[in-house]
């Protein structure tokens, strides 16, 4: 027998289907304004930009709700407010979703979050990238548990396929509460300026917990989390070089945990750089940019920054030399000096750990003084902190190789990709200083007593400064014992890079069996 109570709902609920389908095939017109009038483009538009002209393919476009609490069995939309499937970037397959706010604020149901672990589900067993455009007011406030479930589930899906295909996010729109975490779980994020946010809770909350009085755009807006919490890896000023960003950072990586990422049509021409020569400034502690040393190796115009912004002490990303992907740590001597402390090393060791995953082999250029002394150092953790990125660099079985510009010193020397710690390659310049400290501070340790006791304490210190330097603030030493496997001139790097990652091409290292290491997080 058949409930015709349940019959009237069912045909109400087809008309409106019907309805819904018209405004969302014949575009939604009033959605759509809405969209467009926050500076914003729609779930749709964003899709089409991202793929390849007509190469989407949409699946769940006739998935709907299923709660009816507080007024929801009399709004459905087609899709549930985020729009998924597959298609292909440059001409590559990538699964994707995006999600529409006009459809109540682009919250997360049952359903929403059923449609996006399909796509993650088969990205993983066909081993492609997941690119999520997010812009969701989080969990659907309606739904209770149900909603709150399915975060659960995505977040599952994001932690089993974190190191199987590489997940982007694009924050597109005001996120908040499961809308964030689910991003912060993915390899990357990248935010557009001014019109997204990520918080946790927003503004109001903070209001009534902590009594802050604060804006959207400071608590969570795109400078925020990429200068301040380092959240976001990447910023734009618009959703289109957003997509852009997308789109170039696929280019270096690899579809899977399997595969290496595409190498372009290289000719060997330009492998002798002379402007090399001439960065190190004659004075060690004289600033210079790392960034003009990584232009001068790399293929031109390839270099694409993570983490601009955040812990500028040093520099990642990626770039390629000779056609082929790498992965560029670089201590950053403009800033700090080019110490490491808390925000460096979670970069970096961030940064590594995602090349590992994904067979991008990295190139490591050392110029450090060592790590930040000081309490807020210490009490903050830089113990632990630190740790990661020696963990990370232990931990990389992709090749690895350093090219140590200037500064080597203390346990920075190790930390930083020492052939200690797995190094493939060690490379130094001659301008190369590797000790266990500054000779300075060197002297007064070692010298302490002969230097009280001499007739002029001064001229003894720098009499004692000049001998520690001489013997230890050059890279023969460690070239005697081959801690580094070549002294080269800086003008040589890029060719002996090239050569050197293509004698590495097939390295294969395997790590002791385990369930998995404990980093120290
Ligand atoms: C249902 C929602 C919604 C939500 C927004 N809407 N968020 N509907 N569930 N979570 C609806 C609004 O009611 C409104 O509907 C429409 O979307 C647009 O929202 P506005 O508030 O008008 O937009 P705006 O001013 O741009 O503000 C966007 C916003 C704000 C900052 C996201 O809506 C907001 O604070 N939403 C709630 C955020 C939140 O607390 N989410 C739950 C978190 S708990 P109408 O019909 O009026 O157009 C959570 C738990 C998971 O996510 C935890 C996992 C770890």
């Amino acid at each position: 027998m058949s409930d015709p109570h349940a019959e009237a709902q069912l045909s109400k609920t087809e008309i409106l289907a019907r309805k819904n389908q018209e405004a969302l095939l014949g575009g939604g017109q009033a959605r759509i304004d809405a969209q467009h009038q926050k500076g914003k483009l729609t779930a749709r538009e964003r899709v089409d930009l991202l793929l390849d002209e007509g190469s989407f393919e949409e699946i769940g476009k006739f998935v709907m709700h299923r709660s009816k609490d507080f007024g929801l069995d009399k709004e459905y939309y087609l899709g549930d407010g985020v729009v998924t499937g597959y298609g292909t970037v440059n001409g590559r397959l990538v699964y994707v979703f995006s999600q529409d706010f006009t459809v109540f604020g682009g919250s997360l149901s049952e359903t929403h979050a059923e449609k996006i672990v399909k796509i993650m589900d088969l990205a993983m067993k066909n081993g492609a990238p997941v690119i999520g455009l997010n812009d969701s007011g989080g969990a659907r406030i309606q739904e209770g548990v149900v909603s709150l479930g399915g975060y659960a589930d995505i977040f599952y899906k994001n932690t089993l396929a974190s190191g199987v295909v590489p997940q982007l996010s694009a924050i597109m729109g005001p996120c908040a509460g499961g809308a964030v975490y689910s991003p912060a779980i993915t390899d990357f994020i990248l935010m557009v300026e001014n019109t997204s946010y990520m918080f946790v809770t927003g503004p109001n909350v903070v209001k009534t917990v902590t009594h802050e009085n604060v804006t959207s755009e400071e608590l969570g807006g795109a400078s925020t989390h990429s200068a301040k919490s380092g959240v976001t890896h990447f910023t734009a000023p618009n959703e289109v070089a957003i997509i852009q960003q997308l789109k170039q950072l696929l280019s270096y990586m690899p579809q899977n945990c399997e595969e290496t990422a595409p190498a372009l049509p290289y000719s060997a021409a330009d492998e002798t750089r002379a402007v090399l020569d001439t960065i190190i400034p004659e004075n060690p502690n004289q600033p210079y940019d790392i960034r003009e040393v990584i232009e001068g190796i790399i293929d031109a115009d390839t270099f694409m920054e993570v983490h601009q912004n955040f812990a500028e002490n040093i520099v990642v990303g990626f770039a390629r030399l000779g056609g082929r992907s790498i992965g560029i740590v670089g201590n950053q001597p403009a800033v700090l000096a080019g110490v490491l402390d808390i925000n460096a090393s979670t970069k970096a060791a961030r940064f590594v750990r995602f090349c590992d995953s994904f067979n991008i082999p990295l190139l490591v250029l050392e110029d450090v003084p060592g790590f930040l002394p000081g309490t807020d150092q210490e009490w903050r953790g830089i113990i632990t902190n630190g740790a990661k990125l020696l963990y990370a660099f232990c931990e990389a079985t992709v090749p690895r190789i350093t090219v140590i510009t200037r500064k080597a010193y203390g346990g920075a020397y190790d930390v930083m990709n020492s052939k200690h710690i797995g190094a493939d390659m060690n490379y130094a310049w001659p301008t190369a200083e590797i000790a266990v400290m500054g000779a300075k501070g060197a002297a007064e340790i070692i010298f302490k007593r002969e230097i009280a006791q001499a007739e002029n304490p001064e001229a003894k210190l720098q009499e004692k400064v000049d001998e520690y330097q001489q013997k230890f603030a050059t890279p023969y030493r460690a070239a005697h014992r081959g801690f580094v496997d070549e002294v080269i001139l800086p003008s040589q790097t890029r060719q002996k890079l090239i050569r050197a990652f293509k004698m590495l091409e097939n390295k294969v290292d395997t790590l002791p069996r385990k369930k998995h290491g404990n980093i120290p997080l």
